[in-house]
């Protein structure tokens, strides 16, 4: 009676863990959005693992345990790999490696081992086929048997060749093989290209190694071109050539002019293996890339053959994970952000904490949501994480360790400035809002927006000063800036104020008046609008009285501009205190249009086109239609994407769609490529 029971559990448990393993495997490899992090996969996967093993009868067809890994992707032509792409078993202790160790010894009947170890690079598996010294092509992994044939997009990666070296290996040419490697992004440009999102309020990426799989299976190969993505290859299969050592291996990658890592140690010892997984252990945080482990194959290439593969893993390598970043620490408080635009933001105050190679203070908790979800209140002992994510993330609270005094976290109704008003939540926004104009927090993040380098550049302006300011009631408004002269006593007088420092402001706020008008533009601090979309309003409007009498489909219609975008520009024009505060500053000599130098400065742009809006249909032959658009920028003139009255001349490519039929129609100006080419040229002629 009693196994039936145990049966019936163990199916439940199956069914549970297959449903939840498939719905995150769905999550992590199609929509490029892990729901949970890899240690927590991994444990239920390993539980998964445990109960088919103990009920053979119970395995389902579709459990995650038969795959390797995704499903390839429809739109890519499909390549069926010569050999699979394996994955790794992973491990977690020490003692996992050592019977790591045991089982080779055993299959290999005692013959010596030495091991190669290597970092275990967090991005998206290839493979790199090459045929007579050339590449045949690349494809993901895939299911691990048939991936995706993605040459096109590994061909904009600067590092991979496409001829290979003339490298000779016992006397053979090494001119037909496949290597294998990682595709990857490095932290530092994740992080820039997050901050480039946020500016232009596109949805961030989770983590690098999303960004990279994500990147390498994107359709368009623009978009790829201009994603940093690096590549380390680590694996080298000919059947022509062969082939000894593991380790030798990496040194021919190199030679054949392929990457290669720079991190893998020969360990003739199984100590030595250990010192490599010991030595990473805290150094990986020194790494301008995320790693998740350590990876130890068996150097002789014989022997990897004999102790072969088993299902989906080989038997002759295995990866070492470190366990997550993770401590616990109390959460001391939940305080409040209030950014620039009003939105409030959760911050946890904690007890420091060394954590991955920094000490750890504070941490978003994003919105309410996030902290109801896991129920996280103040006084709680939480576990702090630095994962795949870079930033530090709260992960739960430690509920066992909660004191029964503990209450709830409630979000509070008002802004925690003085003037407290309600913040206020709308349908469908994850954050609250402060609405209050006159809110000294918000005002705080404006003048620090306002002041910054990229926008008006008021040295000695830093965040103190502006709080002291605020505080002491000098300022009230981005404007009260520029009547700071007729406040010079006051200033004096304040604590620490020297006569000195005062001078310094009072100069440095003169100086900020003759910043350009793409600086003032990003300095109002409207969202959405970032340093870029600024420099292209002013390319395309050249004043702020055409911006403001601009629609939102004008405004939209800028190529690189979107609907989100163009709304919000156009709602703060239309805000009324808004125009009030650009009007003051324009009367101050502020500059609200473009410079003629600026017009004249020959790497920037001219007036050829200016007025001139140009529409593209069809494939041009020499150069992709966004190039063209930014040369009829250049020249300051537009591109829109429909033809209207209003167009000035459409241009014409192969297959043209509908836009050419509409242009024919209307009476458009229509020019063939050749005629576009020597409109601009002429322009230029004329310009230079
Ligand atoms: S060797 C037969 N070396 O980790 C498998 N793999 O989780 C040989 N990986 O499929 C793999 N860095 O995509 C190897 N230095 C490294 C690696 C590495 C990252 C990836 C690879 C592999 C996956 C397994």
């Amino acid at each position: 009676m009693e196994s039936l029971f145990e049966n019936i559990d163990s199916k439940k448990r199956i069914d549970e863990l297959v449903d939840l393993l498939n719905k995150y495997n769905e999550a992590y490899y199609q929509k490029n959005d892990p729901l949970i992090s890899d240690y927590e996969y991994d444990k239920l996967y390993q539980e998964l693992i445990e109960l088919e093993r103990k009920n053979p009868d119970l395995v389902r067809t579709d459990s995650p345990t038969h795959k390797i890994g995704e499903e390839p992707l429809r739109e890519f032509r499909q390549i069926e790999h010569k050999i699979p792409l394996l994955s790794l078993a992973n491990t977690y202790t020490i003692a996992e490696i050592e019977d790591f160790v045991r089982r080779c010894k055993e299959s290999l009947e005692n013959e010596e081992i030495t091991f190669t170890a290597d970092l275990k690079y967090d991005g998206a598996a290839i493979t790199l086929v090459y045929e007579d010294f050339r590449l045949k092509y690349a494809a993901t992994r895939g299911n691990g048997i048939i991936g995706d044939d993605i040459t096109q997009n590994i061909i904009t990666i600067k590092s991979i060749p496409l001829v290979v070296n003339k490298v000779m290996y016992n006397k053979t040419p090494l001119k037909n093989f496949e290597v294998r490697g990682e595709v990857y992004i490095k932290e530092s440009d994740f992080l820039e290209i997050n901050r480039q999102r946020e500016e232009q309020g596109e949805k961030l990426f989770a983590n690098p190694r999303n960004l990279a799989s994500g990147t390498i299976k994107t359709l368009d190969r623009k978009v790829v071109a201009q994603r940093p993505l690096q590549v380390v290859c680590y694996h080298l299969y000919s059947d022509k050539v062969e082939l000894s050592s593991q380790f030798e291996n990496y040194q021919l990658i190199k030679q054949l002019g392929l990457p290669a890592s720079n991190y893998v140690e020969k360990c003739l010892t199984l100590e030595d293996v250990f010192n490599y997984i010991n030595k990473w252990k805290d150094k990986r945080f020194e790494l301008d890339f995320q790693i998740d482990g350590i990876v130890v194959k068996i150097d002789n290439i014989k022997q990897q053959e004999k102790l072969g593969a088993i299902s989906k893993t080989p038997r002759w390598a295995i990866a070492f994970k470190y366990p997550p970043n993770r401590k616990e620490t109390l959460l001391r408080d939940i305080t409040l952000q209030v950014g620039r635009t009003g939105a409030v933001t959760p911050v946890a105050e904690l007890e420091p904490v060394f954590l991955a190679g920094s000490t750890i203070s504070r941490a978003t908790l994003h919105n309410y949501d996030y902290i109801r979800e896991r129920d996280i209140r103040i006084g709680d002992i939480v576990i702090v994480e630095k994962g795949g994510e870079v930033i530090p993330k709260i992960v739960a609270p430690v509920v066992k360790k909660r004191s029964p005094d503990i209450k709830p976290y409630i979000f509070p109704e008002f802004c925690p400035c003085k003037i407290k008003s309600r913040l206020i939540r709308s349908e469908g926004e994850a954050n609250y809002y402060c609405i209050e104009p006159r809110c000294p927090w918000q005002l705080r993040r404006r003048i620090e927006h306002f002041v910054s380098r990229d926008a008006m550049n008021i040295e000695g302006m830093g965040e103190k000063i502006i709080q002291t300011l605020i505080e002491n009631n000098i300022i009230f408004s981005i404007v009260d800036i520029y009547d700071l002269t007729e406040k010079r006593d006051s200033l004096i007088s304040l604590e620490n104020w020297g006569e000195k420092k005062v001078n310094n402001l009072l100069k440095a706020i003169e100086k900020s008046k003759n910043q350009p008008f793409e600086n003032v533009l990003y300095a109002l601090g409207i969202r959405f609008v970032g340093k870029t979309v600024a420099k292209i309003l002013c390319r395309h409007f050249k004043n702020i009285d055409s911006l403001i009498s601009a629609t939102k489909e004008d405004i939209s219609s800028i190529y690189e501009i979107g609907d989100k975008i163009a709304s919000s520009i156009y709602d703060f024009l239309k805000n009324s205190s808004n125009i009030e505060i650009i009007n003051h500053l324009r009367k101050i000599g502020i500059k609200f249009s473009v410079d003629n130098d600026v017009d004249n400065d020959p790497t920037n742009i001219s007036d050829k086109f200016a007025g001139k809006t140009f529409v593209f249909t069809g494939e041009l032959s020499t150069m992709t239609r966004t190039d063209a658009a930014k040369i009829v920028e250049k020249l300051g003139g537009r591109e829109t994407k429909s033809v209207s009255k209003n167009t000035s001349y459409v241009v014409v490519g192969e297959n043209p769609g509908s836009k050419f039929q509409k242009a024919k129609e209307l009476n458009i100006t229509i020019l063939n490529e050749e005629e576009f080419l020597k409109l601009i040229n002429k322009s230029n002629e004329n310009y230079n």
